[in-house]
């Protein structure tokens, strides 16, 4: 029985992840992070993939850098988005030093699927994980890969794709990931002439971050998305202004706290 339900399970997640990968070249696809159960169950009506990206660091906790972010903190958010999102593929980052070895990818790919019961993990890198890669999708976990900008080894943050070097490494990279069974791969900031040749030459779809129009799907973190917080990278597109609108309901909520129109009768009980 209990082999049978897993197989199922299985099933019905490379459902998805193959519904993901046929998009390629029919329509766009559309990701975006989240972090919580209340945000993850409205972007679930857009997106088809919810990242529970490692991006959390910086974006929630004010760490420096995503290095900082631990496998528990992972799993706990995504415990969180998972009561969020229906429909959606979702995908949670392996943390910094939670993949240095097969065996310890394996150890905590597993954890993070059982606990979260996410669709996939993603992994930042190209040749020097392929072998943890190979491990993880012969033990059933989808991968989903990450090249140009990785931000749990990287100090500057420049786009990539500058020199004929770098070019041909992430090209070569992309292939050999591709070869292994990712299905699909983040690029981040990865120039634009080069994302159209790595989107032209794989099979898997190219979801983007900084790396132009020519990717098969981007991704954006959600709270740069509505304007919550400060990020200001030139890829930004804020299509609202979550500050603003927060800043003013609170001042409200002062003002009527400060003036006791809050709470009225309707807020308040009676016998
Ligand atoms: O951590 C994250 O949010 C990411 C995206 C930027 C793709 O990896």
């Amino acid at each position: 029985m209990y082999v049978f339900s897993h197989r199922m399970k299985i099933q019905k997640k490379m459902k998805k992840i193959n519904n993901l990968i046929n998009k390629k070249n029919r329509s766009k696809i559309v990701c975006l992070t989240a972090y919580s159960k209340s945000i993850a169950s409205i972007l679930d009506k857009h997106c088809d993939l919810i990242l529970v990206g490692d991006s959390l660091g910086s974006v929630v906790y004010n760490y420096k850098s995503t290095k900082e972010v631990t496998l528990k903190t992972m799993i706990n958010h995504a415990k969180s988005v998972r009561a969020g999102v229906k429909k959606s593929l979702m995908v949670v980052d392996m943390p910094y030093n939670t993949y240095r070895n097969s065996k310890e990818a394996l150890k905590n790919a597993k954890l993070v699927m059982r606990e979260t019961k996410c669709d996939a993990v993603k992994l930042e890198g190209g040749k020097k994980i392929i072998s943890i890669v190979n491990t993880l999708i012969k033990n059933n976990i989808p991968v989903m890969g990450h090249l140009g900008i990785l931000p749990q080894s990287e100090k500057k943050f420049t786009f990539k794709g500058k020199k004929i070097n770098e070019i041909n490494k992430i090209l070569k990279e992309a292939k050999l990931l591709e070869a292994s069974g990712i299905f699909s791969v983040v690029l981040e900031c990865v120039e634009t002439r080069l994302a159209k040749k790595l989107t032209e030459q794989l099979k898997i779809p190219t979801v983007g971050i900084g790396s132009s129009v020519n990717c098969d799907g981007q991704v954006l973190v959600i709270d740069d998305l509505i304007g919550l917080g400060e990020s200001k990278f030139r890829f930004i597109k804020k299509y609202a202004d979550a500050n603003r609108t927060i800043n003013s309901a609170v001042k409200k909520y002062k003002t009527e706290v400060l003036n006791k129109s809050f709470p009225g009768s309707k807020h308040s009980f009676k016998n």
